[in-house]
């Protein structure tokens, strides 16, 4: 398939003008968005936009990709009832805490009670054991590793559960700031020898700093909130099979991976470290990547299978490149396909799934994600409803949004992405 033939396609988005979805300088890091960085984040005010277009206050909401909870902040703020389902602990953790509001003025006295804490345990001079992880000692120096234990420790005595996961999350921050992980990546690769040669990094000072910055988002998100709020409901969960009852979810809003999670965005390596300084378990984290849509190629190409003409299409043309890369694409889209399936069958009918979509490209042919799911839901029973398609502005690209580090996606085809509506019939 040539690519002229494929871009032909883009004439079915539509770019109304007079709705401007690039959000070209926004702040997409408000209230609790901003509590942490989260790989390929959806952008709250196209969340916003999508709630008022295509729910109504008190409609259950559902995202079954939900990362960092993007939708579920949105959803309470718009007086929506939520379901967030996700198989990354790290991304339910974010969810839970970006989605749990807490009085700023508890916060600010917890913090000095904590401090008080941290001194005292230092005093006692006492051999702290950080978290049991993979190859500690290559990430953390030890000084860090000691910080980083006594700062957990006195987390641990804040009694109130809610409150304790807060300063955990700025403590995941804190993580990211004194590891020897290289910044503003994706994947798990270490600094240069030279840079960590001069890495001297004050473990409580970037804790503090986190904590200062967090706070006040929690208290506007808390100021925002409509009196009588819904609390979402949060399940660690693979989407294809959840027990959320049958033709109950008034509408769908979610952005699924690009492919699968090894070759595009790793999630899992992206929050490894975090996830296991805060007491998450290192076997639910190192399987994240494995366990993610298409994680696990193992099916063997039929043509016709999946009733989607782009996607076989765009098959036989990778497979011409790549035979191997071919096989991950189709397993991605076969698995993509299950979890269409899954939110067919628990919408209602005549309500609507929100899919916001950037189309890669693998071994140099752009792939069409956008068509193909029309083509899939069309075969599921939803009916094609409209495609936006959004420019997405330079700034966004860099990492916090956009996984410039995906093959293929670093050139022309991630300056845009569609939002592919589909009904329920
Ligand atoms: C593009 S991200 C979602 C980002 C989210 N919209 C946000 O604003 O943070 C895709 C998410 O899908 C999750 N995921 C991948 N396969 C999944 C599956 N089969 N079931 C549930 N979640 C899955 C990944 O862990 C990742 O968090």
């Amino acid at each position: 398939m040539d690519q002229t033939r494929i871009s032909d396609y883009d004439s079915d988005i539509e770019r109304d003008s007079s709705e401007d979805w690039t959000f070209a300088g926004a702040d997409t890091k408000y209230f609790t968005h901003g509590l942490h960085p989260y790989p390929a984040r959806m952008i709250p005010q196209i969340v916003a936009r999508l709630l008022s277009s295509y729910s109504e206050e008190n409609d259950i909401i559902w995202d079954p990709f939900c990362g960092s909870g993007s939708t579920l902040v949105e959803s309470m703020l718009y007086h929506r009832k939520s379901i967030g389902t996700d198989l990354n602990p790290f991304a339910i953790f974010l969810s839970r805490v970006k989605t749990t509001p807490i009085s700023p003025i508890k916060l600010r006295k917890t913090k000095g009670d904590l401090i008080d804490n941290i001194h005292k345990i230092r005093r006692k001079d006492v051999s702290l054991q950080p978290p049991e992880m993979p190859n500690i000692d290559y990430w953390f120096s030890p000084a860090v590793q000691s910080d980083l234990s006594l700062i957990r420790e006195a987390i641990d005595s804040i009694e109130s559960q809610d409150t304790r996961n807060f300063f955990l999350l700025c403590l995941a921050s804190t993580v990211r700031d004194v590891s020897f992980l290289k910044k503003r990546e994706f994947k798990i690769v270490r600094m240069s020898k030279k840079k960590m040669k001069s890495f001297n990094p004050d473990v409580l000072t970037s804790f503090l700093s986190h904590i200062d910055r967090c706070i006040p988002l929690m208290d506007g998100f808390v100021r925002n909130l409509p009196k009588s709020y819904h609390k979402p409901e949060i399940i660690e969960i693979d989407n294809r099979d959840t027990p959320i009852e049958n033709g109950s979810v008034d509408s769908i809003i979610t952005s699924p991976p690009y492919g699968d999670h090894s070759t595009t965005v790793a999630y899992g390596q992206f929050s490894r470290y975090p996830a296991l300084w805060v007491g998450l378990d290192l076997h639910d984290i190192k399987t994240v990547d494995k366990r993610g849509l298409g994680g696990r190629a193992k099916r063997v190409y039929e043509e016709n299978i999946l009733a989607s003409n782009t996607l076989d299409l765009t098959y036989s043309a990778i497979s011409k490149r790549s035979p191997k890369r071919a096989k991950d694409f189709y397993n991605f889209f076969f698995e993509l396909n299950e979890s269409l399936l899954e939110m067919y069958r628990k919408l209602r009918r005549n309500s609507v799934a929100c899919i916001v979509v950037g189309n890669r490209s693998m071994s140099r042919i752009r792939i069409p994600t956008n068509l193909i799911i029309v083509e899939l839901g069309d075969e599921i029973g939803f009916s094609h409803e409209m495609t936006i398609g959004r420019d997405i502005p330079q700034k966004r690209m860099p990492w916090q949004n956009a996984p410039e580090n995906i093959e293929g996606i670093s050139a022309d085809t991630m300056h845009t992405e569609n939002i592919v509506i589909l009904r329920k019939n």
